[in-house]
Formats: C-alpha cells, structure tokens, sequence
C-alpha cells in the first residue's frame, strides 16, 4: 500500500483522546488533526512504509549495517526495515536507558533475523561500536531532540527523554525549554551549529556512509504552540546539507515530499581523492574552532539561568 494511503488511515484514527484534546494534555486547534501527522497507532508503520521507499530508492541491502540516531519509544525506521526484510546489523544509539531498553525489544520483535544492538553514547561522544564500515546512519524526527539535549543536564535529558512515551503526554518542562530556547537567538544559533559540526564528525567517526534524516511539522509540537521547533529542525538539516557539502566528501540533496509533507536530507559519501582529503583537513579545523565557541556560548547561558534561579 502507497505511505499516503497509509497517512490517510493514520489521519482517520485520530483523535483518540477527545475533540479539542491531544496526548500531550494541552487544548489544540482541530484544524491541526486533519493537517498534520497524528499520535494514532497507525503513524508509526505509516512512517516506515514512507522510509522502506527511500532506503529502496538508495538500493539499500537488507542485510546492510545501518546506525539509527535516538529511536526513542518509537520503532517508526523498525516497521520500514520489518518492510525491507531488514536482516543485517542495527545499531540503536539512545542514551536513554528506559528508551534503549525499550527500542531494542521492539526492534527485534519486529526484525527477528536482524543484529539489533544499542550504544548508550550520544552523537555528541563520537563513539559507537562498530565492526566495520557503516552502510547509512538514519534517523527518523531527531534534530530538534539533539539541539534540547544540548541546552538541558544530563539529568533533565534523563528526565524529558524517559518521559516521552507513545500516548503519554509531554511533561510542561518541555515546552519551557523549548520556549527559553526559542526566545534566545544567539544560544539557538550556537546549538544549530553544534548540532550540525557534531554530526558531521559522527559520520567521520562512525565511517558512514550516508546520512538519511526527515523532518516535519509535528503534531505534538503544533498542538503545544511550538510550531516553530520545525523551521528550527528545517534551518538545522539545511545548514547540515551545506556543512556536509563543504568537507567535499559527500553529495547532497534536500528535498520536500510534498505528498507526505516532509522534507528529507541523504548525504552519500563521494570515493575519496586527494582534493577531498585536503577539505577533510580544514573542515575538522573549522570544526574544532566552532565547536569551541559554541561550548562557551552554552557554558555563559547555563551560569546566567543558575544565577536568575537563585536571585
Ligand atoms: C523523543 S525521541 C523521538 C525521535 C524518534 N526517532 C521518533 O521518530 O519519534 C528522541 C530520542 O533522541 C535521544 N537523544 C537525545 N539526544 C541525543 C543525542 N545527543 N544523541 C543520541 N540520541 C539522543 C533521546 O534520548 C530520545 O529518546
């Protein structure tokens, strides 16, 4: 069956809680139900039916090495490899140890002849334990979670995260956040950029060799009034295209699937000759020097919200 048609059914399920009501106890515009994806049952294998098409358009073999970026309490890439008769190796990077746990089951349910394994260090350490090249690194919705996990403790990521189950609302914590971060350009810029340099190193590290992401309105976000989170995510996977095209390495293309109303990254790694070796060189420079000031910028706003706490 066609992802639309899928979308069709996932729209029709909802709502689920009430007319007026999301999962994540706030009051929301009806209009948001018919026009964006929904928290009914159905999204998540209509999401994979979406992501199965793309992996196949990249010829990608099911018993390929793939990463997958914070799954979270979700298996939405898990139903598409279900798809794809996914039975190579699956590396679920998620820090959060209830989510990983949970990710893991899922994902083997789901994919009993694949290698699901999970790492607990974020993109952020670099490290993952592979043994050998990596097909694609994917990551389903993930950017906007990345740019929070920078803002937050470890504990408050702890917290937020472990929180985040399917039909369980979003703790107003959140929202806060989400609204501080909104409200402060310079600390939002410098958490795009470390977004952005972070995961270029990751698929430098890691040896991958694409780079699939999505991003699309959420509804969860629309219904809380943080829409905006979206034109962050899209502002994000645009300067990461740029970034990824820079180091010389990697063919982009960003493009809008105006059907299912996402916009989707694949970076594909380009075979390597001297030229790329030498923007290899300055890239990691320039890394170095802007993962610098970004950590400064975010070490200042923490003092600053300490010290307004406290006054
Ligand atoms: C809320 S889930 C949602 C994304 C999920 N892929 C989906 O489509 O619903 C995001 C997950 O990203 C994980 N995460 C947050 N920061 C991360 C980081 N720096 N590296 C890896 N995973 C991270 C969180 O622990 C969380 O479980």
């Amino acid at each position: 069956m066609h992802g639309s048609r899928y979308l069709e059914m996932a729209r029709q399920d909802y709502p689920r809680h009430g007319p007026g009501t999301c999962s994540y106890s706030c009051t929301c515009d009806p209009a948001a139900q018919r026009i964006q994806h929904s928290s009914s049952d159905s999204w998540g294998p209509a999401l994979g039916h979406i992501w199965v098409q793309h992996l196949r358009k990249l010829h990608l073999e099911p018993d390929s090495t793939l990463v997958e970026i914070g799954p979270g309490f979700s298996a939405k890439i898990g139903f598409g490899l279900a798809e794809l008769g996914f039975c190579g190796a699956l590396f679920l990077v998620e820090p959060n140890g209830s989510a990983r746990r949970w990710a893991q089951r899922e994902y083997q349910r789901l994919l009993p002849a694949a290698q699901v394994r999970t790492s607990h260090r974020a993109v952020s350490d670099a490290d993952l334990p592979t043994e050998g090249p990596v097909d694609a690194i994917i990551a389903n919705h993930v950017l906007d979670d990345l740019l929070m996990s920078y803002f937050i403790s470890a504990p408050e990521n702890d917290r937020i995260f472990g929180h985040m189950r399917p039909g369980v609302g979003c703790p107003e914590k959140f929202s806060e956040i989400w609204r501080e971060i909104l409200g402060a350009s310079r600390v939002l810029h410098e958490l795009v950029d470390r977004v952005v340099e972070d995961v270029v190193h990751y698929i430098d590290v890691v040896q991958s060799d694409r780079l699939i992401l999505n991003e699309y309105l959420s509804w969860h976000h629309r219904c809380c009034g943080l829409g905006r989170i979206h034109r962050v995510s899209l502002w994000t996977l645009g300067r990461l295209k740029q970034r990824l095209m820079a180091t010389g390495q990697f063919s982009t293309q960003l493009f809008w699937d105006s059907t299912e109303a996402m916009q989707w990254l694949v970076a594909e790694r380009l075979t390597m000759d001297s030229d790329n070796f030498s923007s290899k060189i300055i890239g990691s420079r320039c890394r170095r020097r802007s993962l610098r000031i970004a950590s400064r910028e975010i070490q200042l706003w923490h003092r600053t919200r300490a010290e307004h706490a406290l006054s």
